[in-house]
């Protein structure tokens, strides 16, 4: 099988994986809607492209929080790497080492970030962390991710409580025995036998989170600390106000509230209150270069994907998520030069048909 876009690798993903897993992989919260507006929003977008301006070489290197890398296209956070492939995160991590991108491990990972590290010792790594009502669980993760070198610290809050995912109470959807938020090994046994929601006692995350924990990490780590799941202007400017390092435009993949703008449509907004103060990123969508042109030209320092990693690993493994990165990276060059831009500094406002937004 030829392996040409990156709907063939979430085709070969829908035919091999068991369909519990494929469902919690593809959910959407309630209809769905904004998940699929995630990527529907990619394709009424027009573009300007420039002409004549000898695109015979294409530099697609970009920065994040001045680390070099190599096109502006890294892995999101997302749970359960070894339901995808027997390896899971350490196959995300090695994969994103060698493309020489960002992969922001999840909290939910089923490696523990030890292992993550140890896999891929030169990647360039952040870690996405929720807080739980035991300050202490959160504490001891950052403490431990600081010590292995991640380099930011990525702070999701959409997920007071967890969304609506249909299929996933339909299916009962439950880690197999095997598996484990391992990041957490052997922390909740005293409350075995209690209700579990995706691998940890229902009822860990703290659905009292506010702007003054924000503050309480800052004072925990010199970390960088970025905000994942901002989708208007007036919390893009407390996130500012609050000096974190960056912003990630982001509404879960769709996971959480429905009804919520595609994320690329919420991206002009914050980026015209931000007015550059800090670094702002976006996932959601993403399935071509084409996609990651477009999410530059309105202002991302650099987009995240996230199903399709998992598609890649359930492909092949390390070489399968390789494989998405480096399609999405030829797609990005491609479209890069068919428009008339030769680095990424080039990609503006300007490339973008504003009249039909
Ligand atoms: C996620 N996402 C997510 N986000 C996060 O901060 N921590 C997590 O553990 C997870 N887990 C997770 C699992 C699965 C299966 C999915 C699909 C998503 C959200 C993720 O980081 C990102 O916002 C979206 O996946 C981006 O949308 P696309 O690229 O999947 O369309
Ligand atoms: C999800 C949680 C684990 O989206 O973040 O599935």
């Amino acid at each position: 099988m030829t392996m040409v876009c990156l709907n063939d690798f979430e085709e070969y993903a829908r035919q091999h994986l068991s369909k519990a897993t494929w469902d919690y992989y593809e959910a959407g919260a309630d209809d769905c809607c904004t998940r699929d507006d995630n990527l529907q929003a990619y394709k009424r977008i027009r573009m300007r492209p420039r002409i004549l301006r000898d695109v015979s070489i294409n530099d697609t290197r970009t920065s994040v929080l001045g680390m070099e890398i190599s096109f502006p296209v890294g892995i999101a956070p997302t749970a359960f790497h070894c339901l995808a492939w027997h390896e899971g995160e350490l196959a995300t991590a090695r994969a994103t080492e060698t493309v020489n991108t960002c992969y922001i491990a999840s909290t939910y990972s089923t490696c523990s970030v030890e292992e993550i590290a140890a896999a891929a010792p030169n990647g360039y790594r952040w870690f996405q962390l929720y807080l739980y009502r035991d300050r202490k669980l959160s504490e001891q993760i950052v403490r431990r991710v600081e010590a292995l070198g991640y380099k930011a610290l990525v702070l999701t809050v959409d997920v007071p409580y967890t969304g609506k995912r249909r299929n996933d109470i339909r299916n009962q959807f439950k880690l197999p025995p095997h598996l484990m938020v391992k990041n957490f090994e052997r922390m909740f046994q005293e409350q075995a036998g209690s209700q579990e929601e995706y691998g940890i006692p229902a009822n860990t995350l703290d659905p009292s989170i506010s702007w003054k924990d924000v503050c309480w990490l800052q004072s925990l780590s010199r970390l960088p600390i970025i905000i994942k799941g901002i989708l208007t202007k007036e919390d893009a400017e407390l996130a500012v106000e609050h000096g974190v390092q960056g912003i990630i435009v982001s509404n879960h993949g769709g996971r959480q509230l429905d009804g919520v703008p595609a994320t690329i449509d919420c991206l002009p907004e914050i980026m015209d209150a931000v007015q550059g103060r800090v670094e702002v990123y976006m996932d959601g969508g993403i399935r071509t270069g084409n996609d990651v042109l477009k999410a530059i030209a309105l202002g991302a320092k650099c987009v995240f994907i996230g199903r399709p990693a998992i598609w890649g690993l359930a492909y092949k493994g390390e070489e399968g998520v390789r494989e998405i990165l480096q399609i999405l990276h030829d797609e990005f060059r491609l479209s890069m030069a068919l428009s008339g831009c030769r680095n990424v500094a080039e990609i503006n406002r300007n490339l973008i048909q504003f009249s039909r937004l």
